[in-house]
């Protein structure tokens, strides 16, 4: 199984950003966490980070045949973009959204996910946690699938 983890605007700085909220891993820190964990369940992880809305649109059309799982962090725009939730349903990919933190726990703008619908389940609120969790469920889903 290949998962592609998908990270949007502003996920590049983590670690120095709003460290009290976002915590103080690096998503380079993340992503060896989610590697090891991967190798461990024979799973092929790959990172991807954008802060621009259509790479991220181009990056999950383009997952399509390469990858079976698209682990989606999209950030800012998971709360503004139907770009985003048009392209997970126009190319029919099967996505997870995470997130670092609680998102209905937050302000009111950050409590509505413009991409749910469009996505298996979502994981929120549990930290860097919340990126294994995401190859977790797409474990599970995978053999509940098979
Ligand atoms: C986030 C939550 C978003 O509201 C925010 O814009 C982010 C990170 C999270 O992982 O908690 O950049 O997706």
């Amino acid at each position: 199984m290949k998962v592609l983890f998908l990270n949007g605007p502003n996920l590049n700085l983590l670690g120095q950003r709003e460290p009290e909220i976002y915590g103080s891993m690096k998503l380079s820190d993340i992503e060896e966490m989610v590697r090891e964990h991967g190798q461990r369940h024979g799973v092929e992880v790959v990172f991807q980070q954008s802060n621009h809305e259509g790479e991220l649109v181009t990056q999950v059309q383009q997952s399509v045949g390469d990858y079976d799982y698209v682990i989606l962090n999209a950030a800012a725009y998971t709360h503004t973009s139907i770009g985003l939730k048009d392209a997970i349903v126009g190319a029919g990919v099967k996505a997870i959204e995470i997130h670092l933190t609680n998102i209905h726990a937050r302000e009111s703008y950050r409590q509505t996910s413009i991409i749910a619908q469009a996505c298996i389940g979502s994981i929120n609120g549990f930290g860097a946690g919340s990126y294994i969790l995401g190859l977790e469920a797409a474990i599970l889903h995978n053999k509940a699938n098979d």
